[in-house]
């Protein structure tokens, strides 16, 4: 199997520069001579504004070329459903309806991602298994949806073991029974099959974000909401398992040197360049350890490769600076350790303490929510046969002990 190319995920608040910044990243790395592809996953459409391309959608997931090394793609629902996910979400909504033993499902419920998005995945595998591309850059849609797609895999994965025939959790034989007492519609063939496919699909999907090779890059400008939702969905793609490796601060506006008597313009000017370095420093101190990089508000929208490429030479890269791009920068978002004791399972969750995080252990499972969020961590078989001793958030990291349990191991 070839390599898997680096996956670079662009995602913020609506409107502060998540379709440029994906887009200029492109088009450097494509002018650097990096085979790349360009592609959105936000149904809005700006990719190709941005390029000042028709990346019409031709339903086939082809991708155009935009110039030398640089290809760029705008997904289609069509290609990877053929409308069968209308049948599969009424199915799903009413299965985890019926499931209603977990309080977080009926959010799950009202929160499933749009077809275009679970396409806009799929579609993203594809790619990156396709061995034609270094760097894939994803132009994602803004957080809320970019989150409740990226949890998505796990979870959708999760629930399938627990409907489907012949998967694990259920065996075959006891899922018509417990299915009945847990009062789930059995799935049609045609279902299961499609919900087969799917649940290989996310977990595929999932491998491939989760993997070191791939990271998200937050867009954000210096303004103190925007900030906040930044540091909030850094969390949350911790939680999940997704590494963050930089945070991009959009739309800066020059700041030349003013006089007294120099009017009311200067006078605005100048107390937005206060307010945005104020909120420049806020990032650096929120995000300790993540590269942060400076980006200028030009005059004009960087439309087109040239303008973007320019935009992109104005950066001011930080520690990013002369790094090279295809190679991943970050540490692995979770580590197990042997102690004494037994094992430290260590995840980068920053900016929580202790009283925002839930701990519930189901079996081979863990259960962690921070807030809104939820993640589930599917232990492995060494960590299964173990207890939660002790949990604790320190230093940006949850640390969760585990002691073998003596009745689980072989003596
Ligand atoms: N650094 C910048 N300088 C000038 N205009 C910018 C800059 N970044 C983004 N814009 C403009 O701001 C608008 C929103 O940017 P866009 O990248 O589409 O945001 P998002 O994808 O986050 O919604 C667009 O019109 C874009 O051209
Ligand atoms: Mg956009």
């Amino acid at each position: 199997m070839a390599a898997l190319p680096r996956v670079l995920l662009f995602t913020g608040k609506g409107g502060v520069g998540k379709t440029t910044s994906a887009a200029a990243t492109a088009v450097a790395a494509a002018r650097d001579g990096i085979e790349t592809l360009v592609m959105s996953t936000d149904a809005a459409h700006s990719l190709g504004d941005a390029l000042d391309r028709d990346l019409g959608a031709t339903g086939t997931g082809a991708a155009h070329r935009i110039e030398d090394h640089l290809h760029a793609l705008q997904v289609s629902g069509n290609r990877h459903f053929d409308g069968s996910w209308d049948v599969v979400q009424a199915y799903l909504v009413d299965t985890l309806a019926a499931l209603g033993v977990d309080p977080v499902v009926a959010e799950e419920m009202t929160s499933l991602p749009g077809a275009e998005e679970i396409a806009a995945l799929l579609e993203l595998r594809e790619q990156a298994r396709s061995g034609r591309w270094e760097l894939i850059v994803v132009d994602c849609a803004p957080t809320a949806e970019t989150l409740r797609l990226l949890a998505f895999p796990e979870n959708l994965a999760w629930h399938l073991r627990r409907v489907l025939p012949g998967t694990a959790g259920m065996r075959r034989a006891a899922r018509p029974a417990a299915a009945a007492a847990l009062g789930i519609p059995l799935p049609g063939r045609e279902i299961v099959e499609i919900l087969r496919r799917w649940h290989d699909d996310m977990l595929a999907v999932r491998h491939l974000l989760a993997s070191a090779t791939s990271s998200v890059r937050l867009v954000t400008t210096p303004e103190s909401v925007v900030i906040a939702e930044s540091r909030r969905t850094w969390t949350s793609l911790s939680l999940y398992g997704y590494a963050v490796d930089a945070v991009y601060v959009n739309k800066i506006l020059p700041a030349p040197a003013l006089k007294e008597g120099d009017g009311a313009a200067a006078q605005w000017l100048r107390s937005w360049n206060a307010a945005q370095t104020r909120g420049i420093d806020e990032v650096v101190q929120s995000f300790v350890g993540v590269p942060v990089v400076r980006s200028p508000y030009l005059e004009r929208e960087p439309i087109g490769p040239a303008a973007l490429a320019e935009l992109h030479g104005q950066l001011d890269l930080g520690t990013l600076a002369g790094r090279d791009i295809t190679k991943p920068a970050t540490a692995e978002p979770m580590q197990v350790r042997r102690t004494d004791a037994g094992f430290d399972l260590a995840l980068r969750l920053p900016l929580t303490s202790a009283k925002e995080v839930g701990l519930q252990r189901r079996a081979d499972e863990l259960l962690l929510t921070v807030g809104d969020h939820r993640r589930i961590v599917t232990l492995p078989s060494v960590l299964s046969r173990c207890t939660v001793a002790d949990a604790r958030v320190r230093s940006g990291h949850l640390t969760i002990a585990f002691v073998p349990d003596p009745a689980q191991w072989p003596r």
